[in-house]
């Protein structure tokens, strides 16, 4: 797929069959995760794969809200990065979640980011909450968990009516 229609067949995708993402597929979705470029290249993430269905559930109720579909997820990849590593860890797991995102839709897989740093379950702090489901220590920072799996429909994809045209500027 080229890969401006990827970007235009990226939706997110909350809505999963039960059928399994093969090891190929994971292959190149972490690979993709690896390819991110990340600032002095520090390379501060990590990428833990969850496939237990009893974790998925547990990380589905990690924060108040945007979260459920995790349980129905074929598997979830949590993006653990070290503030030791690097003080862009936020931008890096970003950049790295936006690429696995990307590797997933030309993959014809569903995906959908789900946010975890800023966010809270009854007032504790989200990413304290998985740390504690994943067994990660405290310097290891949550940007967000990649929900993925196969699609129960196809998405519609954006158009180009979707483009917000008035948010480009030239300074002249
Ligand atoms: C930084 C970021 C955080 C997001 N967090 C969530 C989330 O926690 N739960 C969720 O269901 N979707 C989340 N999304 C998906 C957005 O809601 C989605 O990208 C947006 O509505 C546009 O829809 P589209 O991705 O289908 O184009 C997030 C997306 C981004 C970029």
């Amino acid at each position: 797929m080229e890969l401006i229609d990827a970007m235009f067949k990226r939706r997110s995708s909350r809505k999963f069959t039960d059928e399994p993402i093969t090891k190929a597929e994971l292959d190149m979705i972490l690979k993709s995760a690896l390819l991110a470029p990340t600032s002095r290249n520090r390379k501060p993430c990590n990428f833990l794969v969850v496939e237990r269905k009893e974790i998925l559930d547990e990380l589905s109720r990690a924060k108040d809200h945007g979260a459920q579909f995790l349980k129905d997820a074929d598997k979830a990849i949590v993006v653990l990065a070290s503030e030791f590593e690097s003080d862009t860890w936020c931008e890096d797991s970003s950049i790295a979640l936006t690429y696995m995102h990307l590797m997933a839709t030309d993959l014809g897989l569903g995906s959908c980011w789900v946010q975890i740093h800023l966010r809270e379950r009854d007032g504790t702090d989200a990413e304290e909450i998985v740390r504690d489901i994943v067994g990660v220590d405290l310097h290891y920072r949550i940007v967000g968990i990649l929900a993925l799996g196969h699609l129960e429909s196809q998405p519609e994809p954006h158009t180009p009516d979707d483009l917000d045209k008035s948010k480009v500027h030239f300074l002249v």
